[in-house]
């Protein structure tokens, strides 16, 4: 059974020899530069863990590892057009580096190889792996449509972007754990067990990166602090204070949203603070964890301690 920085170096290994054609350079070269500049390669993380609570052989597991932190990076290429976002992992954004056309056609090739990768899972799973990651993917672009619709919208209710979070984000964690399972050769029982810690995992995941959007530490992050406030993104903060604050604080806050003024992203984070949000949201993260422990639990196998520290160093992430 491999450790977790044994997984992670065995991740970073493995994906430096995908092979990546040298022509047409400005198709490949984005493709390399963002599987390069680093990343906590969680997803892989999870579903090799999945995988070993049910068998030690994880070969057969690691190229839908790699095929699931190939089309999530192909997926962050196409968010920060979206997002109009200038870093990624303290690194230019490909479209910055590159061109928009280039990050939109890269990221259509990394789709591809990430089905091809995809296609190396035994026989008697692939048509229900398959299914599972479909599913996901079709779920991640529903999530994030909602979520540039949501910046349009004024009217965005909690229960919208629990649902929006839930499928931009956790189900491609949900579905990694799940297809570590079927490898593994788990019963569906469990399998489903684990999509659902998997799911819970990443809607705490998703509030934490909220978070840390607005208050993480500049040097850490590695992405432009304050960018979900500049793009008038409805996250758990903007919808939480809007929720608790009186008539004449929810109305500047919606005037800042309204209003690109100078200092936006510093007078918005003021309003977040003297509302105590950012302990509202740790507190929201913390139950979300608790749920997805219970599922957690109810797996059947005896070597569960790697995943739980694993999802306890998520909870502290930073970057
Ligand atoms: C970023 O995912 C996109 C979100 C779902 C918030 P990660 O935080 O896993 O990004 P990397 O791969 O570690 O850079
Ligand atoms: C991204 O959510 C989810 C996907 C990439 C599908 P965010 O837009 O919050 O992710 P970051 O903050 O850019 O990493
Ligand atoms: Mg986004
Ligand atoms: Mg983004
Ligand atoms: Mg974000």
């Amino acid at each position: 059974m491999k450790s977790i920085p044994e997984l992670h170096t065995l991740i970073e290994k493995e994906l430096k020899e995908i092979k990546i054609p040298n022509s047409p350079e400005n198709l490949y070269n984005p493709i390399e530069y963002v599987l390069s500049i680093g990343g906590k390669r969680m997803r892989p993380i999870l579903l090799l863990l999945s995988h070993q609570l049910f068998s030690d052989d994880i070969r057969s597991s690691v190229n839908s590892a790699l095929a699931i932190e190939v089309f999530h990076n192909f997926t962050l290429l196409h968010d920060d057009i979206m997002d109009n976002a200038r870093l990624r992992r303290g690194f230019k954004t490909v479209h910055e580096k590159w061109d928009n056309n280039t990050a939109i056609l890269s990221g259509d090739t990394m789709l591809v190889q990430s089905y091809n990768l995809l296609m190396d899972v035994e026989d008697n799973n692939l048509r229900t792996v398959f299914e599972t990651f479909n599913k996901s993917a079709k779920e991640v672009c529903e999530g994030q449509q909602w979520d540039m619709d949501f910046e349009g919208r004024d009217d965005v209710s909690l229960s919208e972007y629990m649902k929006m979070i839930e499928y931009k984000t956790a189900v491609l964690l949900a579905s990694s754990l799940k297809i570590g399972a079927i490898n593994g050769g788990a019963t569906s029982e469990d399998a489903e067990h684990l999509y659902q810690f998997g799911l819970n995992l990443g809607i705490a995941f998703q509030l934490k990166d909220d978070l840390l959007d607005s208050f993480g530490d500049p040097e850490k992050f590695g992405k432009q602090i304050g960018g979900d406030i500049l793009s008038n993104k409805k996250t758990f903060l903007y919808l939480k204070s809007l929720q608790i604050a009186d008539e004449k604080t929810k109305d500047k806050l919606l005037n800042q949203f309204l209003n690109d003024e100078e200092n936006k992203v510093e007078k918005v984070k003021e309003i977040f603070s003297q509302l105590d949000v950012p302990k509202h949201t740790t507190e929201m993260i913390k139950s979300y964890y608790t749920k997805s422990r219970k599922h957690l639990d109810s797996v059947n196998s005896d070597k569960k301690h790697d995943l739980i520290s694993f999802a306890e160093q998520l909870k502290e992430r930073i970057s």
